[in-house]
């Protein structure tokens, strides 16, 4: 067995006869132009996936092709799709279209670009390998948005910060002469669904991955990943001119400082022509920045901007920063600090911004900069990784925390301004947009340590392409291409998957808890964390709970961080009553014997939400019971064992957490609870 190696392009056979029949015609012959490197890895695909569906060998010619993949510009004027087709797509759309019988021809993929027909050709066979009918097929699409990133957190020293599957897959070591098999297959998988970039190191980063021997290795991966569309971008820590570069300050304004960077650029596009550009966090948890200067954030962003504008680069500026005096409210840190900022950066700079405003917790109200900074690009950060979630051994399905985040309403330009329209740039014409995933990728077998957090990559970048995608959809997806495409296999999966991102918001932090975790690390309770370096980064300091209740009070009697929303969100989330019970205890310092919506009180409603995650993993727990008939033995066994990891891990969280707050809360537990024994 693979272990599930081979993620979602498994390319299982089609047992079905008549089905096998109807796609062994379509495949028999396939006219494709290999003269480009992108079209040669098609050729490649092909060939891998219907040997593997279909046993099938197809022959590639001009002769009476049954399937024809060509750019637009090449095609014969009798099969050119109609000019407003070709017009709705962009360079990396396609169109692909079952063909009327007259031509040889019967399936038709086209696209204006290679990297489009590349597309086009992982959507064609994600349909046969979800056992679709193609007698009518007609898709036609495009991203939504144009950088489409991964996120490594991966230090030259192969660890990675925040992974749970493994060390860096990136073999600094071996590289530039190995150019191992994973980095193709990593390249295949991230093309299969669309990603286009993949920044290689850590945030908190090391200049050494700008020096001349670490460049070489970083050429060797832009050049194995290029026919597959993938840009290589790198992080650049603020200080690297004084670290590798000799000189005595990293000031952005000094003349010195600004040569080293155009230098620094020229001599990473020299090896690399389509190198992405630069990340940077900066000025935030110790990292170096512009502040150390007193400087801004603008004055250091747009200084790399304009070393990387000549060779078309871009720079991505984070905005996860807080002060290192003591803290106002964590939460409105980012806004105050990036807000009045807007439209004073470079056109080839975005500020990447994390989905919530304090940590990438299992459930937070989407970032108050979206909608907030209309003149300036902001790119969205995922985290796939779940620092905050489980580690590697909870299941849960994040495109669900993802969807939700998209949808949610800035309220920016009227009703309707979701966080989808704002990262895609629909709202304000914006052209350069941008998205970004921490990935949860390193050297497991099967390459994300949970079987089920593969979904999560998959998730992550269907919704890159399409923010708009529902996570219903992502999920069917998945476990069809994953596992099985039997309906007795993908409807109950597909619940469990849609229904265990609330578990374990239910059994961590719900009705608004966050940041409770186990110090450092983020794994398991803690909500009893305080007296730390830092006020932010104990527990106390969010959950507040005393005697007369318990939740962080961000309305105007508070930190006001709610001010940083529009008036709608405002107004009603200031009123307790009208706020979102999820985000209860996020906005409102809460009394325990307050009655929520069903008139039960606070503390029985946070009982309830508790065992109800607990409840909910049994209930996966019997559900992948039944699933032994769909899936390979080692997934099966080895999801098994993590599932019942998961199980304790969430009495445990109940426990810990509903112990520690009564007493505070001095009430009885409700009988719901099992008592200890
Ligand atoms: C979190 C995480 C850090 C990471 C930081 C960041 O705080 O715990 O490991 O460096 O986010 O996003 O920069």
């Amino acid at each position: 067995a693979q272990d599930g190696y081979k993620l979602w392009l498994q390319y299982k056979t089609v047992d079905d006869a008549k089905l096998r029949q109807h796609y062994s015609e379509l495949n028999e012959a396939i006219s494709l132009d290999t003269t480009s490197s992108t079209g040669k890895v098609i050729q490649k695909e092909l060939k891998l996936a219907m040997q593997g569906m279909l046993s099938q060998k197809p022959q590639f010619s001009e002769e009476n092709p049954t399937l024809l993949i060509r750019k637009v510009a090449d095609l014969p004027k009798n099969l050119k799709p109609k000019q407003n087709l070709i017009d709705s797509i962009n360079d990396e759309g396609f169109s692909i279209q079952t063909i009327p019988s007259k031509s040889t021809a019967k399936i038709l993929i086209t696209a204006k670009t290679d990297q489009g027909l590349l597309y086009g050709v992982f959507t064609y066979l994600k349909q046969l390998q979800l056992h679709k009918d193609l007698t009518e097929l007609s898709i036609t699409d495009s991203p939504k948005i144009k950088k489409r990133l991964l996120n490594h957190w991966d230090n030259l020293d192969r660890t990675i910060e925040r992974g749970y599957a493994g060390f860096s897959i990136w073999d600094w070591h071996l590289l530039p002469n190995l150019i191992k098999q994973e980095y193709i297959d990593y390249a295949r998988a991230n093309a299969s669904i669309g990603i286009n970039g993949t920044v290689l190191t850590n945030v908190n980063a090391s200049a050494y991955i700008l020096q001349k021997n670490y460049l070489e290795k970083v050429k060797a991966l832009a050049d194995a990943f290029r026919p597959y569309g993938i840009q290589v971008y790198l992080t650049a820590r603020f200080s690297a001119p004084i670290e590798i570069g000799g000189l005595e300050t990293a000031d952005p304004l000094n003349e010195e400082v600004r040569q080293w960077w155009k230098d620094k650029a020229t001599e990473i596009y020299a090896e690399i022509p389509d190198f992405g550009g630069f990340l940077v966090k900066a000025n935030s948890e110790g990292q170096p920045g512009p502040n150390n200067y007193n400087r801004s954030h603008v004055d250091g962003a747009n200084m790399l901007a304009e070393a990387v504008a000549p060779h078309d680069g871009i720079v991505m500026w984070r905005a996860f920063v807080y002060s290192d005096e003591k803290p106002d409210d964590r939460a409105k840190q980012a806004y105050t600090e990036f807000v009045p900022f807007d439209g004073t950066f470079k056109d080839n700079v975005l500020v990447q911004v994390k989905n919530g405003a304090i940590d990438f917790q299992p459930r937070e109200p989407f970032h108050p900069l979206f909608g907030a900074m209309p003149e300036t690009p902001l790119m969205m950060e995922f985290q796939i990784t779940q620092e905050y979630l489980g580690g590697m051994s909870h299941l849960v399905f994040l495109p669900k925390l993802f969807e939700e985040t998209l949808q949610e309403d800035t309220f920016s330009q009227g009703k309707g301004s979701t966080v989808a329209k704002v990262v895609a740039g629909s709202l304000t014409d914006t052209q350069l947009t941008g998205i970004a995933g921490v990935s949860n990728i390193g050297n497991a077998r099967n390459w994300t340590g949970h079987p089920f957090a593969q979904a999560n990559w998959y998730g992550f970048g269907r919704l890159a392409w399409n923010p708009e995608l529902k996570a219903k959809t992502i999920a069917q997806e998945w476990l069809g291409m994953t596992f099985s495409t039997d309906p007795a296999f993908v409807k109950p999966m597909t619940s469990l998957l849609l229904d265990s991102r609330e578990a374990v918001v239910d059994y961590m932090t719900p009705l608004g808890l966050h940041h409770m975790m186990a110090e450092g690390h983020h794994q398991g309770p803690g909500p009893w964390v305080k007296d730390l370096g830092r006020e932010d980064w104990t527990s106390v300091y969010y959950h507040k709970a005393d005697s007369l209740g318990i939740g962080f009070d961000r309305t105007a009697t508070g930190s006001d961080a709610l001010s940083q929303y529009a008036p709608e969100i405002e107004k009603a989330y200031s009123n307790i009553e009208t706020t979102p019970e999820k985000y209860l205890l996020w906005f409102h310092h809460v009394p325990w014997g307050y009655k929520l919506k069903n008139g039960k009180t606070l503390w029985y409603n946070l009982a309830r939400h508790y065992q109800d995650g607990v409840l909910e993993v049994e209930k996966m727990i019997n559900t992948w019971e039944q699933m032994k008939p769909y899936v390979d033995e080692i997934a099966y066994k080895k999801t098994e064992m993590l599932l019942s990891i998961q199980l304790e891990e969430a009495q445990w969280w109940r426990d810990s957490c509903l112990l520690y707050f009564q007493q505070f809360s001095k009430m009885e537990l409700p009988d719901f609870i099992p008592k200890a024994p």
